[in-house]
């Protein structure tokens, strides 16, 4: 208050207006600003004036905003009015790992060492709101952009989303989660409709949303493509307005998907802030100016002053453009960022190498100095994977490729490195204008690329496949869903003709969604390596060599079939893709493990939470603060965990809880906490972690409120959803329910 009159005061004295004196409380700066507005210049500030930017008041001195893509680098700069490049020589980037490898760490400093980084190469290149990150939920491995998302689990997304909007942040760049709500497939993306119950609404599909904005504090929204209950997300006043604005007062800015709004009365009345990439190019589609044309811009203007709307609403929605642009490109203080510097690349390869999940080791892993030859064989170990994928595209500084990296480090240690081909998949290399530069052509056919590798393979000690999927059309990438559960390319003959003529073969799959493994039993290791960036060949080396130790843990099921994932269960096309425009999510709330886990463990060739390593763990027996729990304060678990091995390791202590009686069908177990922590061989850690009564919560749609029933509960710890090593009885003592709204 005293600051505020103080900013009044020195207003009126001194010539510096409020809103340019970022000394004042950022709402005093907003009205003042508002205040001086015209209806037009309101009306300008909501909408695109380009690909990717929008206009500020030039008059009064305020600056526009200026977004990229999001969320794995910042994207090279294009045109004014198109995809195509800028041809810039300053837009390179340092490429991070995929979101998925980032939720495989485990680890939320390793969210906050990536938000931190990828902020400041977003600040260094003056954008001011990065369209990321992703949180929405893994439901089915078909859908084409599950690597830019934190996996199947509304816990691990919640907990490791919000440091990486801090980091973001505190470069004065906001973070712009995406892509609210339920964008759950690519298929037919922009028209379909999403048929979900409110429990499993609020208990799998909200609540990555909500800890990005009410923990994380994000300063934007990105509302997707889809429609939801009918309407499309970027005008349902559901999601927008009671959800986001509501319950859980978000005071950032609500921005569309890139051409996402249909119809300027719903948009202008449902709670979207602002409006970008409508159907024009600004040149030669719709008509000249057509950014005026914008559902938000002249076709707005004029129901307001033909007194239809109210200027209520406007002024709402530029109060919150207003507040974005104080909080990024009008705060003097913000630093000034910095662009693929040496402190970037190693943190793009410590996140990589702590997500690499290490899935199955014969004892093959690591790498033994006495190796003399190893074949390398895939398409994946030479192929470029930053170029493609959709707008998560990039254009990279430099990327080390996972054959260069092995081959270094070989090297280094007197060990030779041959390579096969071992299939063709994609050898296409560009994305709106970027290209790899790489000729990956290669006229042999199937049988004989399989001929050549097989018989490359009984001549080398180890086979290291590296394949999986890659950034083309229907498989990892934006705007199609994969058609198949399988990996494609006949890469599935391929490894087995590898296993089969030499044991020792090790299989690399660089992928941001799990798939069939026909070949699991025959081969010595197991790696999942996601897409990994610009240090992808360095981290691969990294672990396989041993020089880092695999902590990385899945954030989704590796289920065996497709048909093990609860979506697609029945084959039901009313489930998945839907069917007259309508998805209906029949499954509820069993995603991912909380399906698998109850009804078809043997069903999955590799758990939710599980992960190895070259050393090996005992948890001891854990312990529980107190028998009963009535709501108030927190209860402790502590189990202490030994490094039985001899190396150095790091291993993630997962807590799940059950509801052993309930009056709704509860998940057969929820992770409800986590922790990573090294331990030193032959040393016993005591590891606490701790749950609050939102951990025994669901959510009942007839009262809206988060509801605990008392009764009887476990609490479930292990190293893996699938690896419970104690189960400790709990008493909840009282009932408890509570609304979203009343945590704020
Ligand atoms: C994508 C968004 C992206 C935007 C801008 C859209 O097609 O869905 O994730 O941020 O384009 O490139």
């Amino acid at each position: 208050m005293i600051l505020a009159l103080l900013c009044s005061s020195a207003a009126t004295h001194a010539s510096t207006p409020i809103y340019l004196n970022d000394s004042c409380a950022i709402e005093e700066r907003v009205s003042d600003a508002l205040s001086r507005m015209t209806t037009a210049e309101k009306i300008a500030i909501i909408h695109a004036q380009s690909k990717f930017s929008s206009p500020g008041v030039q008059r009064l001195g305020i600056p526009g905003i200026w977004c990229t893509d999001g969320p794995h680098g910042i994207r090279p700069d294009v045109l004014w009015d198109e995809w195509d490049q800028a041809g810039a020589t300053n837009d390179s980037c340092v490429a991070f790992p995929a979101l998925t490898c980032l939720a495989a760490t485990w680890n939320p400093e390793m969210s906050a060492i990536y938000g931190r980084s990828i902020g400041e190469e977003a600040r260094y290149r003056n954008k001011n709101v990065l369209l990321g990150p992703g949180v929405n939920i893994n439901r089915t491995p078909l859908n084409g952009r599950n690597f830019e998302y934190m996996g199947e689990d509304p816990y691990l997304t919640s907990r490791m989303v919000v440091p990486y909007i801090k980091g973001v942040q505190e470069n004065g760049v906001a973070a712009c989660v995406k892509h609210y709500a339920l964008n759950n497939q690519e298929q037919n993306r922009t028209r379909v409709n999403v048929l979900v119950d409110d429990r499993t609404l609020h208990e799998i599909y909200l609540p990555g949303f909500k800890a990005a904005v009410t923990e994380g504090g994000a300063w934007a929204i990105m509302p997707g493509y889809n429609k939801y209950n009918g309407d499309h997300a970027c005008e349902n006043a559901t999601l927008l307005l009671d959800i986001l604005k509501g319950d859980w007062q978000f005071d950032g800015a609500a921005i569309s998907d890139w051409g996402a709004v249909h119809n300027t009365e719903k948009v202008a009345q449902n709670g979207l802030d602002m409006e970008f990439g409508s159907w024009t190019n600004g040149l030669d589609w719709g008509t000249s100016n057509a950014y005026d044309n914008y559902y938000l811009a002249k076709p707005y203007q004029q129901l307001i002053v033909d007194g239809i709307l109210p200027m209520s609403d406007l002024d709402d929605k530029a109060s919150r453009v207003l507040r974005l642009i104080m909080r990024t490109e009008m705060n003097r203080n913000r630093p000034y960022g910095s662009l693929n510097s040496d402190a970037h690349y190693e943190a793009a390869r410590k996140i990589a190498t702590e997500g690499i999940v290490l899935l199955k080791n014969n004892n093959i892993l690591p790498i033994a100095r006495t190796t003399g030859k190893i074949l390398v064989v895939g398409e994946n170990a030479i192929k470029m994977m930053t170029v493609g994928g959709g707008s998560s595209s990039l254009k990279v500084q430099r990327e080390i490729l996972p054959l260069d990296g092995i081959r270094a480090k070989a090297s280094s240690r007197g060990i030779d490195v041959a390579y096969q081909r071992g299939y063709v998949g994609d050898v296409t290399g560009e994305y709106n204008g970027v290209t790899t530069g790489q000729d990956l052509n290669d006229s042999r056919n199937a049988e004989q690329l399989i001929a050549d590798a097989t018989t490359a393979a009984k001549d080398a000690d180890i086979v290291i496949f590296i394949g999986g999927l890659n950034k083309s059309g229907h498989q990892d990438s934006e705007g199609s869903d994969r058609k198949d559960f399988n990996l494609p390319y006949d890469q599935d003959r391929l490894i087995k003709a590898l296993a089969e003529a030499n044991p020792n073969t090790i299989v690399v799959n660089l992928t941001g969604n799990a798939y069939a493994m026909p070949w699991i039993d025959n081969v010595a290791a197991a790696i999942q390596g996601w897409y990994i960036g610009s240090e992808a060949g360095n981290a691969i080396a990294d672990i396989l060599f041993g020089d880092v130790n695999p902590s990385g843990k899945l954030p989704f099921t590796f289920a065996r079939s497709l048909t093990d994932y609860a979506a697609h269960a029945t084959s039901d096309s009313t489930m998945y893709p839907g069917t007259n425009g309508d998805v209906i999510y029949k499954e509820g709330i069993d995603v991912g493990y909380r399906y698998t886990d109850r009804l078809k463990p043997s069903r999955v060739n590799f758990a939710f939470g599980h992960g190895l390593s070259y050393t090996t763990f005992s948890l001891g027996k854990a312990r529980l603060s107190a028998p009963d729990f009535d709501g108030n304060g927190s209860l402790t678990i502590t189990v202490p965990v030994t490094n039985t091995g001899h190396i150095d390791g790091s291993e993630v202590i997962q807590v799940y809880v059950r509801d052993v009686k309930s009056t709704i069908r509860r998940p057969y177990k929820e992770l409800k906490a986590f922790r990573k922590v090294p331990v030193a061989p032959g040393q016993t850690t005591d590891v606490t972690l701790s749950l609050d009564k939102s951990a025994f919560a669901f959510y009942d749609p007839s009262t809206a409120m988060w509801t605990v029933e008392p009764g009887k509960f476990e609490i479930l710890v292990g190293n893996a959803s699938d690896n419970i090593t104690s189960t400790l009885p709990l008493n909840i003592s009282a009932p408890m329910s509570w609304k979203d709204s009343e945590l704020q």
